[in-house]
């Protein structure tokens, strides 16, 4: 056991604050089983206290033991898909609490597989409360050093894991309810889900709720536009300072040019650091060249979708 992650576990253990790596982003950690930790992890989040929040652990015989019903669905789901990028939500037992449950009366449980995670919760032995370690409404963070950035002194200790593989958030399906609803797209896609539990739905009005539903979420700063392959052309001819996020080549008429793999899973790792990048460039404007309208792409269609939100939707 690295020192590093020993001082991390004593850091959770007196309430403090702790972000790690995992495998999907960086996690902001506290002990979810204390009241004072997950308070405070909210308000360095600057997220509202009725949106719940993940709870992580080292197994999934420790994550079950948070719910008070778990159907065959989602024994399934956790045997194929834990540890990795997969958060289930389950009827609560009464280890959760209204403080990491947002009062619902569900919990979203998780199980990373990122070797630094494994042996924090190893180490710690608890459940650790975590929502990716960014302020509300931004871009999640991908590396120890957009933690810094974000967090500055709020956060306690930062882990260092490298570059998270996957790059944009978990998963999640509810399996609280009469039939599996699919609530956040993710690196496991519908398909793999549905190969294991069948049918997935969509989520309704009724679906609980979840802050990366909001409209306007993992956003840049600076005003994002997606635009479709054949209108990228004439949309940097309209504007001066534009920032590109494009598969193909760079454009001389535009400063600041990112070029994007063609393949969703590379696509998805580079994405965050991307928009981090184009924010920074100082543009007046981010132009996103939209990926195709296959399944394959539809987890980073659904980031860029809520990147490119206009501001005024932001809840
Ligand atoms: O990949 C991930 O899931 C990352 C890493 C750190 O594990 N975590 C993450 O957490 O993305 P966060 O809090 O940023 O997003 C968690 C999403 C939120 O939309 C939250 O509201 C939702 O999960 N969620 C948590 N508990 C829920 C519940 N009981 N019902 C519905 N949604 C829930
Ligand atoms: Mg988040």
């Amino acid at each position: 056991m690295s020192p590093e992650v020993r001082k991390a576990a004593e850091i959770l253990r007196a309430g403090g604050l702790v972000a790690f790596p995992t495998e999907t982003v960086y996690g902001l950690g506290a002990d979810a089983a204390s009241e004072n930790a997950v308070a405070r992890l909210y308000a360095v989040k600057r997220r509202p206290a009725e949106h719940p929040v993940i709870v992580h652990f080292g197994e999934a015989e420790k994550a079950f033991s948070w719910a008070r019903e778990v159907p065959g669905g989602a024994r399934e789901l956790a045997k194929r898909f834990w540890p990795g990028p997969l958060t289930l939500i389950l009827k609560r037992s009464a280890l959760a609490k209204d403080f990491v449950t947002g009062g619902q009366d569900t919990v979203g449980l998780r199980v990373p597989s990122h070797p630094v995670a494994q042996a924090l919760l190893d180490e710690f032995g608890g459940a650790i409360a975590a929502p990716s370690a960014n302020r509300f409404g931004l871009v999640s963070p991908t590396t120890a050093a957009h933690v810094r950035e974000d967090l500055g002194k709020d956060v306690d200790l930062v882990l260092e894991g490298g570059p998270s593989e996957i790059g944009i958030e978990s998963t999640i399906v509810d399996l609280s309810g009469a039939a599996p609803v699919l609530l956040r797209p993710g690196h496991i896609s519908r398909e793999a889900l549905q190969s294991v539990v069948g049918a997935i739905a969509e989520p309704t009005v009724a679906s609980p709720r979840h802050s990366g539903g909001l409209e306007r979420h993992y956003a840049p700063r600076t005003p994002a536009r997606l635009v479709p392959t054949h209108a990228l052309d004439k949309e940097i001819s309209k504007s001066k300072n534009v920032a590109v996020l494009a598969f193909s080549r760079p454009d001389e008429r535009v400063n600041f040019w990112l070029r994007m793999p063609r393949e969703p899973q590379a696509y998805a790792q580079r994405l965050y650091a991307a928009l981090r990048e184009l924010d920074a460039a100082g543009c007046e404007r981010i132009l996103v060249e939209a990926p195709p309208e296959s399944a394959e792409w539809a987890a980073v269609r659904d980031r860029l979708k809520r990147a490119c939100e206009p501001r005024r939707n932001i809840a």
